[in-house]
């Protein structure tokens, strides 16, 4: 894949990258919607991955060609302003202003991105796309900046430049993931351990089910779930409880009755999520994939009842997880409100799942997901090239 890539990339800029980076998406195997509220997640990164190949160029002018859409996009270093027409441009340019914002010394690229991750699909495709970048330039230009780091800049990118009020988790776990680990992370502090992952010894596959229904991360209703969260926990620091961490369920249950019912079900939400990572951390360490599907079922029943971030789709394919008897867990994945789920299916039942689920989703008119087998792959990477463009 990078040598025909490095191909194509010479066809549109007549010379060779000097650089690759690439960057996966992710799943998340539990642990939604607590990281923005400082809380513990559980994702891994996932086999497909976002590719950037890159040269300097003798100007200010930075030249991307994205071979997916087949499209050429150019913009200045001085001026980095966010395109209203091109959304994919906008992961690209937030990375530029948020290196230029540290105080960085940049030049100008010609650079080529490729991706296999499905777009708006609840797999983290603009994270690894805004990993990818951070990274190869990084390299391109010796900026030594710390993997972290580089997690929170591309955050930053998001939040301030595009838009999107996202959490540290995609990105991270884009930097951090390991083949058959999942990243344990607390949000707070980024304090991370890395827990295995042994599905296959179970005769476990991971797959992902795409919904179909599309939901545009920055117009969603996603940054009013993060207001509604801080809302509730606000209530509880006026008793000295600092974070969600903190909050107990015994402390949510004393102010039941003076709290808003909406904000009470977000905070019940983030605080059961919370105790069901750390135990899903436990449950993978002793390979005990019962309790892990217990929880997995559980916490998709929480962002449906009490985050209220679900849709009929994911709701009729976590209905029909649950019912499946070789199916170890299932719920939905990344913001929700359409995207996907995972499901962890025994591998002789993979076919019938898939099969029958389709069948349902047939009967009541919605439209026809898609899936994806995928694996547990590994975090970040970039490195020179040769002067052919060869790795
Ligand atoms: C999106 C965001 C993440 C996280 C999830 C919900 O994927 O990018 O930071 O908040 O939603 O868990």
């Amino acid at each position: 894949m990078e040598k025909s890539l490095s191909l194509v990339f010479a066809e549109i800029h007549n010379s060779y990258p000097e650089v690759v980076s690439s960057a996966p998406g992710r799943i998340n195997i539990i642990g939604e919607h607590t990281d923005y509220n400082q809380g513990y997640v559980l994702p891994a990164a996932i086999n497909l991955k976002n590719y950037f190949f890159l040269s300097k160029r003798n100007d200010d002018m930075v030249c991307i060609w994205a071979e997916n859409f087949k499209k050429r996009k150019m913009f200045s270093l001085k001026k980095i302003s966010f395109s209203k027409q091109n959304k994919w441009i906008n992961y690209v340019k937030g990375i530029f202003w948020a290196l230029q914002e540290e105080g960085l010394d940049l030049r100008g690229i010609n650079g080529l991105v490729w991706g296999d991750i499905p777009l708006e699909a609840g797999l983290s495709s603009s994270a690894a796309l805004e990993v990818s970048i951070i990274q190869g330039l990084n390299a391109l230009f010796k900026l030594g900046l710390a993997p972290q780091r580089m997690a929170e800049l591309a955050r930053k990118a998001e939040n301030d430049f595009v838009g999107v009020q996202c959490g540290i988790m995609d990105q991270f776990v884009s930097f951090f993931g390991k083949k058959n680990k999942a990243v344990f992370l607390d949000c707070e502090t980024l304090e991370h351990e890395l827990v295995p992952v042994n599905l296959e010894r179970e005769g476990l596959r991971v797959l992902v089910f795409e919904s179909g229904v599309s939901r545009e991360l920055a117009s969603s209703d996603y940054n009013k779930r993060r207001n509604e969260s801080f809302q509730a926990l606000e209530i509880f620091k006026k008793n000295g409880v600092k974070s969600y961490k903190q909050l107990t369920l015994s402390l949510l249950e004393k102010r039941k009755d003076d709290m808003d019912e909406v904000l009470l079900k977000r905070a019940r939400h983030v605080v059961n999520e919370n105790g069901r990572v750390k135990k899903a951390v436990e449950a993978l360490r002793k390979d005990d994939f019962r309790l892990l599907a217990e929880l997995i079922f559980r916490s998709h029943e929480s962002l449906r009842d009490d985050y209220e971030v679900s849709c009929p789709e994911l709701d009729l394919f976590y209905e029909f997880a649950r019912e499946f008897p070789g199916c170890f867990g299932a719920r939905l994945i990344g913001a929700g409100f359409g995207g996907s789920g995972i499901a962890m299916v025994k591998q002789k039942g993979m076919a019938a799942f898939r099969e029958k689920l389709l069948e349902e989703a047939r009967k009541r008119k919605f439209p026809r997901p898609k899936f994806y087998e995928i694996k547990i792959g590994k975090g970040a990477k970039a490195y020179f090239l040769d002067k052919e463009g060869k790795g």
